[in-house]
């Protein structure tokens, strides 16, 4: 099992809707291709594991400047990790894993936003919570993972 860049074209947008988190992002690649403001098979936010031809694996991965780091000390840059999702023939096989250590291996810290029920998994990952703030993190559940040397940004009072 190998983690691929995905390419923004038909046949990668096809194979995500078979994803339950299909959406905004995903329609707006299309529309994006369709008016040609896009190129096909440009680079996308994606990360995926194809089986044969069939891609079972995704995650979306954003590169966050240190300009805009509440979470990490020092500041720094980090990757936001979103849109986790296995298919479900396929899950408890190492998918998951793989695609979060593919991310890791960056080695910048990751945020991530767990699922409720993906919490245990993201544990398993070496990724906490943080101390909870109201407002930086309203309606979030945010799970960070650091790499040595990277620990939480103490909050401040204000
Ligand atoms: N709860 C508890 N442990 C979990 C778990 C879960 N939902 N999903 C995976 N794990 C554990 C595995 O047992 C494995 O443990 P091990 O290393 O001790 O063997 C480890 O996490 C890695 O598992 P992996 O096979 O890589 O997980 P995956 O490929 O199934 O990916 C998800 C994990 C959560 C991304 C994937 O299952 C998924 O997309 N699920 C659908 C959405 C969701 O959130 N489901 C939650 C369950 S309803």
């Amino acid at each position: 099992m190998q983690v691929e860049r995905l390419k923004i074209n038909y046949k990668t947008l096809e194979e995500f809707k078979k994803f339950k988190e299909y959406g905004v992002q995903e329609l707006s690649m299309l529309e994006d291709l369709q008016e040609n403001i896009i190129e096909d098979n440009c680079d996308s936010p994606f990360y995926g594991i194809y089986y044969g031809d069939k891609l079972v694996a995704r995650m979306s991965l954003y590169e966050r400047s240190a300009k805009y780091d509440l979470y990490f000390d020092p500041p720094q840059n980090y990757l936001e990790l979103w849109k986790l999702e296995v298919l479900p023939d396929y899950q408890f096989k190492g998918y998951g894993k793989k695609l979060v250590e593919f991310a890791k291996s960056f080695g910048v810290p990751i945020k991530t936003n767990s699922r409720m029920k993906s919490k245990e998994f993201w544990e398993k990952m070496g990724f906490q919570t943080v101390t909870y703030d109201m407002d930086r993190d309203l309606g979030q559940n945010p799970l960070v993972w650091y790499p040595e040397g990277v620990k939480e940004k103490k909050q401040t009072a204000n």
